[in-house]
């Protein structure tokens, strides 16, 4: 089925030219986005999918968002596509805005799509050759700026694999450019802090949640704690990672720099209970902060 596409209020052809070519999402990136998975017709997580986008936007200084007509959005690309759909995606720009970077006085673009794209059933890594930097304006930001990402997950496709693993400017591990990373060493669940640069994802603060409250030991490292090298330790068998993410949930690695790897014991069983609780709560209460 072709995509469901809804701007700023209306549903539209997916081919359709609903947007000005002076939108300053399009010209620069001035915008943030959210990615969600639809099960039966119903967005995953989307009041927490909600907040972060508000999140996002309060960083980038984008005035003017209003997430009551952006879960209409999503119900409405719901309600047309059906069942069949598999994932959401929502766009929101500054809006038609100057040819420089210097933002105009729109008011901002919307788009919601919903999409039947197929699972993604393994992770393959590879380590990214760059940095992400922790101390840019935009660290942690679900901002449609994601031109390094593209960059680095082309990078990893042409070497068979399909997602990087990005280490910070410190050199302790970060993530990957569309998920967050958990390590399975000594016992333990660590994903790297906030502070590492990496974005908040609603996966991770779930899986975090829900390990815990299932009894597993999954903590925040502290900063510095995972260097990039604990993935010698993983390539080695001495340590196991997964990535996480709202179209991979808690996925071990199934490779990491072309070698196959085994699934942590700990890390599976945050993949079971991760689903598990998934799939009896479609839109968990969010958290007090992101
Ligand atoms: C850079 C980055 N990190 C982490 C994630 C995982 O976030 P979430 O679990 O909210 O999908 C994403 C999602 O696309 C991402 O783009």
């Amino acid at each position: 089925m072709s995509d469901v596409v809804w701007v700023n209020g209306t549903l539209r052809g997916a081919e359709d030219h609903a947007i000005s070519p002076l939108d300053h999402g399009f010209t620069v990136g001035d915008g943030v986005f959210e990615t969600m998975e639809a099960v039966d017709g119903v967005a995953f997580a989307l009041t927490r999918h909600l907040l972060r986008l508000e999140y996002s936007a309060s960083r980038m200084g984008l005035t003017g968002l209003d997430t009551a007509h952006v879960r209409k959005g999503v119900l409405a690309v719901l309600a047309e596509g059906g069942e069949a759909m598999t994932r959401v995606r929502v766009t929101v720009s500054s809006g038609s805005g100057p040819h420089s970077s210097i933002r105009g006085n729109a008011a901002p673009t919307v788009v919601v799509v919903a999409a039947d794209s197929p699972p993604i059933k393994e992770c393959r890594a590879v380590r990214a050759p760059w940095k992400r930097n922790e101390r840019s304006p935009i660290a942690g930001v679900k901002s449609t700026s994601y031109g390094e990402n593209v960059v680095m997950v082309q990078f990893a496709r042409a070497k068979g694999a399909d997602e990087a693993l990005i280490a910070n400017t410190h050199g302790h591990l970060c993530e990957g450019t569309g998920s967050n990373v958990f390590i399975e060493r000594g016992g333990e669940l660590l994903t790297p802090p906030l502070a590492s640069g990496c974005l908040p994802g609603i996966t991770r603060g779930l899986a975090l949640e829900w390990g815990a409250h299932a009894g597993l030991p999954v903590r925040v490292a502290a900063p510095g704690e995972l260097e990039m090298a604990v993935l010698d330790e993983v390539a080695a068998g001495d340590a196991f990672a997964a990535v996480t993410s709202s179209t991979r949930h808690v996925q071990p690695l199934a490779a990491l720099d072309g070698k196959d790897l085994k699934a942590g014991p700990l890390l599976s069983r945050l993949a079971e209970e991760f689903d598990r609780r998934a799939s009896n709560d479609p839109d968990p209460a969010p958290p007090r902060d992101l």
